[in-house]
């Protein structure tokens, strides 16, 4: 198991954050979700000192989607990040959490109608628009309340990126944004530029998670500023932002090579100075918006391990007392991990196991095989690399309460979010009269 931040061993346990795995189990029990402060902080001065020009304005907008909660939200807007929202909760957690409304992108390819009545009478930075039907509906909104709404228009650069067929987003026939080759796209952009309640600033693309070739970022961003510059020059309108979206490839598993973060982020930003300068086109601001990148490395997620059964076919299954619901990225796309075992943490490697979880269904999947030293039940069962879409994706199937967060930092521990109670799994129920 590959250690990151501050994960040390002392004798043979594991330490994130200064603090023993074991003393947070007993404080906060399991399944628990560690987020290493420094390992996040030191990750976001990485694309905040790497990812800048003297030509242009840059921004680093945190994908809240990754992983979010009022603590997150707060150490996000005193690092001087910028958010991203897909969603009117995404957006209330924002708000609560302490952002300023001017530094919040709000994103999705649906939004609903009170949803972006709630971002507008918030007064929500940048509205990315997918859709004419959505910007529609801003503009009605913002007739009626007499304010101008600054907007982005997502748009599709058609870039197959190499990564799993579920997080891809720049397909032709993706349901995100509109097609830069699409007429329909262009006259789009013509109307929402001559709508006096829009001041419409630019484009932004995504074209999906986890990618490692950095040939398809670099695609995405040489075919968005031609873009731009032609909507600009064709149909006489000032192009002020350009937003590349995120996407950056992460460590998993020794398969996962993940760029060198300083060396990429300087080569993006050359390649999208030359390209402007090419063109002699300027753009106020270039933004993008990693997600993982800044915080799947930051988390780990704690087990307590029960059962260890061996099927007939000498397969060794590993129960723990989560699974799908806290972490269902095996089960929706087979994705990988490594582990450790938190309290043997120097022990030798010498069993194959099958980490699986306590919900009833096959596919209720953590690791499949994983190599740990000889388990047994009570120890405490460590999944690094968990820190985005883990938490953010939990659920309550099987009636399992979703797990507490706690973020670690200098030997100490705070609680960010509570562990779920009974009472909350059925808070909204009502009773049969
Ligand atoms: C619009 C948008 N921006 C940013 C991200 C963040 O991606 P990642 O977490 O891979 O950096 C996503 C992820 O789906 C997204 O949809």
């Amino acid at each position: 198991m590959k250690f990151f931040g501050t994960m040390e061993a002392r004798n043979n346990e594991l330490y994130i954050g200064g603090v023993g795995v074991g003393s947070l189990r007993e404080k906060f029990g399991t399944p628990l979700y560690i987020i290493d402060e420094e390992s996040f902080k030191e990750k976001v001065q990485i694309f905040i000192d790497n990812f800048k020009s003297d030509k242009f304005e840059t921004r680093v907008i945190y994908a809240s989607k990754a992983f979010t909660n009022l603590y997150m939200v707060n150490l996000v807007a005193e690092l001087g990040l910028y958010l991203d929202v897909v969603s009117g909760g995404e957006l209330y957690t924002a708000l609560k959490g302490g952002m300023a409304s001017e530094r919040i992108y709000y994103h999705g390819n649906n939004k609903l109608y009170d949803e972006l009545e709630f971002a507008i009478s918030d007064a929500v930075g940048t509205i990315v628009v997918d859709n004419e039907y959505e910007y529609r509906l801003i503009s009605k909104i913002a007739n009626r309340d007499q304010v101008r709404i600054s907007i982005l228009l997502r748009v599709n650069p058609g870039i197959e990126a190499k990564t799993h067929k579920y997080i891809q987003t720049a397909k032709h026939d993706s349901k995100f944004g509109m097609s830069i080759f699409n007429e329909k796209t262009k006259e789009l952009i013509e109307k929402m530029n001559a709508d006096k309640c829009i001041d419409f600033r630019g484009i932004h693309c995504h074209i999906g998670s986890q990618i490692f070739d950095e040939k398809f970022f670099f695609a995405a961003a040489q075919a968005m500023i031609q873009f731009a510059y032609d909507i600009e020059t064709k149909l006489n309108l000032d192009i002020k932002e350009i937003n590349l979206g995120g996407g950056f490839g992460v460590y998993y598993t020794e398969k996962d090579e993940p760029f060198n973060l300083p060396e990429f982020l300087q080569k993006y930003i050359r390649l999208i100075e030359e390209k402007l300068s090419a063109l002699a086109f300027n753009v106020e601001i270039i933004s993008i918006e990693p997600g993982r990148s800044l915080i799947n490395n930051a988390g780990s997620t704690i087990y307590t391990i029960g059962g260890i059964k061996e099927t007939i076919t000498g397969l060794q299954y590993l129960f723990v007392d989560g699974g799908m619901t806290d972490n269902p990225r095996h089960a929706l796309y087979q994705a990988a991990y490594e582990a450790g075992i938190a309290n043997k943490i120097n022990d030798e490697l010498v069993q194959e196991y099958t980490v699986s979880g306590k919900l009833c269904e096959t596919g209720d999947i953590l690791i499949k095989n994983v190599m740990l030293p000889e388990a047994s039940p009570g120890d405490i069962l460590v999944i690094p690399s968990t820190g985005s879409y883990n938490y953010s994706m939990s659920s309550n199937y099987n009636g399992m309460k979703k797990p507490a967060v706690v973020f670690v930092k200098n030997g100490e521990c705070q609680l960010a979010v509570k562990r779920e109670s009974y009472d909350d799994l059925i808070r909204n129920d009502v009773a049969r009269k």
